[in-house]
């Protein structure tokens, strides 16, 4: 079957076809994303008002697209899995509601899906996963621990007590003037660092080890740019440093959570997981354990509608389908 998914919750619209015949084994026929990087520059972070009235111009070129692009008209379409949150209630707004628009003048099913689930399943568009599976799901607004029992059974082992590892990197990036978004500069940038140029601190949570906190690094990088050593530093050193002290605090809940379910396999997923210094340190982490690293490929790591898709398949292979009353929820919980 095949099934178009539709992704908007925060500041890409996003469109995929994919072709399933059996939950968890998908082949990507097109995926197109709408970014509005552009946009939010300006402002160093993401404007929500800005966002929805920017999906309400792109939703529907994108599913065009993605349509010409798999060469599939809605004759060829078996079902629709649209996000229903969590994330920004207006941008959600946009693409569940075209959703809705297209299952009734379709008649295909339509299934709304966790963002979440989305970002917990993206790995079986490129792998075959047996599961249960360890996934650390690290972007601009979720740091989590799940372990993956099966489709629609995730279980919260862990997650950021404040602000999301993402969302770190775009802050600290805005307070060295680097632009945004944060984190793929700062990755740059650190490559040239000495990451222990500046010892920053790496917070953990009391009676909580499987959670985190990244609130105090980013203070604590503020402090030290208004203070007199920071004129003695490079932005090079200074972004190897921050990034290894967040790096630590991903790393090591993610281990501490692998050796407590005795997980083979963990999952790097999100947009965070672009980070290079974040895969090779997690990378040997896991490996020194005799466990696999699995990260999706960039595509697939960042917010698409592919792995919406993917995530609203078994349901929609089991013939199911959400009445057109379902609802945007910024909280949704998984
Ligand atoms: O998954 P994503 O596209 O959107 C959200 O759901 O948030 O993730 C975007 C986040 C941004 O905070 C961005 O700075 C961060 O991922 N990011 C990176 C890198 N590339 C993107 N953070 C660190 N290193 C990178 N190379
Ligand atoms: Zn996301």
């Amino acid at each position: 079957m095949i099934i178009l998914g539709i992704e908007s919750s925060c500041d890409d619209a996003a469109a995929a076809l994919i072709e399933v015949h059996q939950p968890g084994r998908a082949r990507v026929l097109a995926n197109a994303v709408a970014n509005q990087d552009d946009i939010h520059r300006a402002y160093g972070g993401v404007v929500p008002e800005l966002a929805s009235r920017n999906h309400v111009i792109t939703i529907q070129p994108v599913v065009e697209r993605t349509l010409a692009a798999a060469g599939c008209t809605f004759e060829n379409v078996s079902g629709i899995a649209a996000t229903r949150g969590p994330g920004l209630v207006g941008s959600l707004l946009v693409g569940l509601m075209y959703a809705k628009g297209l299952a009734h003048s379709t008649g295909l099913p339509l299934v709304g899906v966790n963002h979440l689930e989305g970002h917990l399943l993206a790995p079986m568009l490129e792998h075959e996963l047996s599961m249960p599976y360890l996934a650390l799901v690290v972007s601009g607004g979720h740091t989590s621990l799940f372990v993956v029992e099966d489709f629609g059974r995730y279980r919260a082992l862990g997650a950021t007590r404040d602000d999301a590892a993402g969302e770190a990197f775009d802050k600290v990036a805005k307070l060295m003037g680097l632009g945004y978004p944060g984190g793929k500069v700062i990755d740059e940038l650190a490559l040239r660092g000495n990451p222990r140029r500046v010892r920053f601190p790496r917070a953990r949570v009391k009676r909580a080890p499987l959670d985190f906190s990244f609130s105090g690094v980013k203070t604590a990088v503020a402090t030290f740019l208004a203070g007199e050593a920071s004129v003695a530093t490079t932005a090079e050193d200074l972004a190897a440093s921050f990034q290894e002290a967040v790096v630590e605090m991903l790393v090591q809940p993610t281990i501490s959570a692998a050796r407590e379910i005795d997980a083979g396999i963990v999952v790097l997923t999100g947009g965070v997981a672009a980070n290079s210094r974040l895969r090779e340190r997690l990378g040997e982490a896991v490996a020194a354990e005799g466990r696999r690293l699995i990260a999706p490929s960039f595509k697939y790591c960042t917010d698409n509608a592919a792995m919406i898709a993917l995530a609203g398949s078994y349901r929609l292979l089991r013939g199911e389908r959400d009445g057109l009353e379902i609802d945007a929820a910024a909280n949704l919980p998984l």
